[in-house]
């Protein structure tokens, strides 16, 4: 082999590091795909969008391409070689590392399978099955004799030779080569087959060109190719040398031993076809090859002393052998070791790309679907806000109206229970007695009984119908508030609005109106002088009259007010001007001077003579004796009762618009009131409404995210793919075994 030209085995070294790389750049994505996955089922936001099962299949998916990976960094390409012992399996071997690595020799050399790798290291060493321990070898010899002193090796046992890189190139090539012992001593080929067969790329068949293929060779090749699917064999004629001693024969002979091995390969294994056949078979000489291999590397001439015949031929037909060899090899192992994980990735890719498919499927489902559900609330909210608003107006006006309409209507109750006074006090009956003490009590009963009788035809009249305006109107506010609050609170309605029951209080406080309520049930004779005075001028006239009267007759306090309201009445009533001139006037006539009184006595004497003057007096004085004795205590009470009336009535009629208004406050606070706790429940629940709104877009940005990291992942999934196209193009298409 040309040490310039580089070696076919490049092609399985270079294809094994692309898949590597290509494998290193799946692994990485597949953690990834498998971390957003897992943290897209596990967000408590997102429920459903990534179920358990992708979880679990994308993590299986990483496993998987662990464990290839793993396996694809181990790959190399192995060549088996069998035949019958002494035929130089060995001796290929060492001609094809270029060096006496295997021990060689007449009769059963090896024992045992050994496999040949390399080593990164300077040393040689072996290990033995079922052994970690390193067995260090410096010479052939040593390993000779190491495999020597293992006595229990069987030939069904596997002894690892690790060769320093450094020494061999094909080695450093990832070629892994595998010596048996001879086929013909063993027993054992199902084993031998099934323990070191499985995983050859190529097989090389060593044959004695001396003699023909014999039938135990025949029958492991058999059996090989009853377990491999047309398995990949190589025929070679070693001790072809032998044929210098006969030259004659030389072609016939190849031509012989060509044709039955064209017909073993094509027509009883049927693994090549008769025109590929030729092409595996090679005569060849591999001690030659190595001794002269050996000498060029020691610097000596190749041969080592004189050039057999035909020597070039037969070097050049095993460069011919190991070139055709490694190309081959290097082709096959690419196949046979890359393919079916190329296909295996190319699943998982395609299964990872299924679950990112879906989760973005899903994503953009749940983002549309939740778009759809926040602008249903931001409506919701619209409308709930105008609605109140609009609301709000039209119950306030309403509130308004009935609170006037309830004033209005109370005025007019208690403006009628004025006017039923008289006969309310009138229909009261108790013990009367004129002692101070029991009259305090009469008038306090019958103020208890007056106010409790105005309340209850107050109550009968106006509450029964004010309070049902007011829960009709109440009624009216939740109806139109209901459609404004989510349907659980609607149903709960009366829940929230507490069922008290709203009852009107007038709060005529009679009692205190009247605390300064005297009456006065002293004997008045009808025709005495304040009567009189009163009958012309009313009651509060003649009081301000007849006090200023007795300050002219000296019974008067010190007080300078007196006048002025004499003189401020007199103003008021024009009217009464003669009679106060009269009663005043008369009073100082009586203080002035008796001569007056005798003067006007003479000439009312003189004009109607004294028996009229008799007769008038009897008269005044028979009045004054029959009013005095019919003054019982039941006129007493009737004339308290009527002063009582008065009183009530005028303190009452004061009290109207502050008693309506009070009436219409209280309607007023209660509607408000139930209104307010209303609107409260609209608020809480626009509250609710902005909460979800918020909780929405929250949900579609994180919708987003998960739709373009998916949409992301995707994409590399699919160059991930041409990346493992373009590998299997590469490597695996077009270019199968010859
Ligand atoms: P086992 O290990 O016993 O199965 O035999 P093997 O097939 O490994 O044969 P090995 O390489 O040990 O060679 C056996 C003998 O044949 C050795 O003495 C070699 O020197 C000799 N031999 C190998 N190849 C050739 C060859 O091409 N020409 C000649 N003349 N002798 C060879
Ligand atoms: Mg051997």
């Amino acid at each position: 082999m040309d040490q310039g030209d580089p070696s076919p085995l490049r092609h399985f070294v270079v294809a094994k590091r692309t898949i590597n790389a290509v494998f290193d750049l799946l692994l990485e994505y597949v953690k990834e795909g498998s971390e957003f996955v897992e943290a897209t089922w596990r967000s408590p936001d997102l429920e459903q969008v990534a179920v358990e099962e992708q979880c679990l299949e994308v993590q299986s998916c990483a496993k998987k391409l662990a464990v290839i990976r793993e396996v694809l960094a181990r790959r190399h390409m192995k060549v088996s070689f069998f035949g019958r012992t002494s035929n130089g399996k060995s001796t290929v071997i060492n001609a094809m590392l270029r060096d006496r690595v295997l021990p060689s020799g007449i009769g059963h050399t090896t024992n045992c399978f050994l496999r040949v790798e390399g080593t990164d290291g300077d040393e040689a060493y072996l290990t033995i099955e079922g052994s970690e321990d390193r067995k260090s070898i410096k010479t052939v010899n040593q390993l000779a004799h190491a495999l020597h002193m293992e006595d229990m090796l069987d030939s069904g046992c596997l002894v690892k030779v690790f060769w320093p890189k450094s020494k061999c190139a094909l080695l450093r090539d990832d070629l892994v080569l595998m010596d048996s012992p001879g086929t013909d001593v063993t027993s054992e080929v199902d084993t031998w087959i099934d323990n070191f067969c499985l995983d050859a790329d190529v097989f090389v068949l060593v044959g004695n060109a001396e003699s023909t293929l014999m039938n135990t060779e025949k029958l492991f090749f058999h059996k090989v190719s009853e377990r491999i699917s047309k398995p990949n064999i190589f025929i070679l004629h070693n001790r072809w040398d032998a044929s210098v001693s006969e030259p004659e024969y030389i072609d016939e002979v190849r031509k012989q031993h060509t044709d039955r091995c064209v017909n073993f390969l094509s027509e009883e294994l049927r693994v090549v076809s008769p025109e590929e056949a030729p092409g595996r078979i090679f005569f060849v000489s591999a001690k030659e090859v190595l001794s002269s291999r050996m000498h060029r590397a020691q610097g000596m001439p190749e041969t080592g002393g004189a050039l057999a015949e035909g020597f070039n031929e037969r070097l050049s037909e095993f460069q011919r052998f190991e070139r055709t060899f490694e190309e081959f090899i290097s082709q096959s192992a690419v196949k046979t070791k890359f393919e079916q994980h190329t296909v295996r990735a190319s699943q998982i890719i395609e299964a990872v790309k299924a679950v990112m498919d879906s989760i973005n499927i899903t994503s953009a489902e749940r983002k549309i679907y939740s778009l759809e559900e926040r602008e249903e609330q931001r409506d919701r909210l619209e409308f709930v806000r105008g609605q109140l608003n609009r609301l709000t107006e039209n119950i306030k006006e309403g509130i308004k109206a009935l609170t006037e309409e309830v004033a209005a209507k109370v005025a007019r109750a208690i403006a009628e229970q004025i006017s039923c006074l008289p006969s309310l006090v009138d229909e009261f009956s108790t013990d009367f007695n004129p002692t101070p003490n029991t009259l305090t009590a009469y008038k306090a009963k019958l103020i208890v009984h007056v106010e409790d009788r105005m309340n209850s035809s107050l109550g009968y009249r106006c509450s029964k119908g004010i309070i049902g305006s007011v829960q009709s109107s109440q009624t009216n506010m939740i109806e139109s508030i209901r459609p404004l609050l989510p349907p659980v609170v609607q149903e709960q309605l009366h829940i929230h609005l507490p069922s008290r029951k709203f009852d009107l209080n007038y709060d005529l406080s009679l009692a205190a109106l009247c605390t300064d309520f005297q009456g006065n049930i002293e004997f008045k004779f009808s025709l005495g002088w304040t009567a009189l005075v009163s009958r012309f001028i009313g009651p509060s006239g003649a009081k301000q009259a007849l006090t200023g009267m007795e300050q002219r007759l000296g019974l008067q306090t010190a007080s300078s007010s007196s006048p002025l309201s004499l003189q401020t009445e007199r103003e008021n009533n024009p009217g009464n001007e003669l009679v106060f001139s009269m009663a005043t006037g008369l009073v100082s006539l009586t203080s002035r001077a008796s001569m007056t009184v005798l003067v006007i006595g003479g000439v009312v004497w003189r004009s109607v003579g004294w028996r009229l003057i008799a007769l008038s007096v009897s008269l005044y004085g028979l009045l004054y004796l029959y009013e005095k004795l019919t003054w019982t205590n039941a006129s007493r009470e009737r004339v308290l009762k009527q002063q009582f009336v008065e009183h009530a009535t005028q303190r009452l009629k004061a009290i109207v618009p502050m008693t309506s208004k009070g009436c219409s406050q209280q309607v007023y606070q209660e509607l408000t009131e139930t209104f307010a706790r209303l609107c409260q429940r609209v608020d809480v629940s626009e509250v609710e409404l902005e909460g979800q709104i918020r909780h929405l877009s929250s949900r579609i940005q994180r919708l987003e995210k998960v739709q373009q990291r998916s949409k992301a992942l995707r994409n590399r999934a699919t160059d991930l793919e041409s990346k493992l196209d373009a590998f299997s193009v590469q490597y695996l298409q077009g270019h199968g075994g010859r």
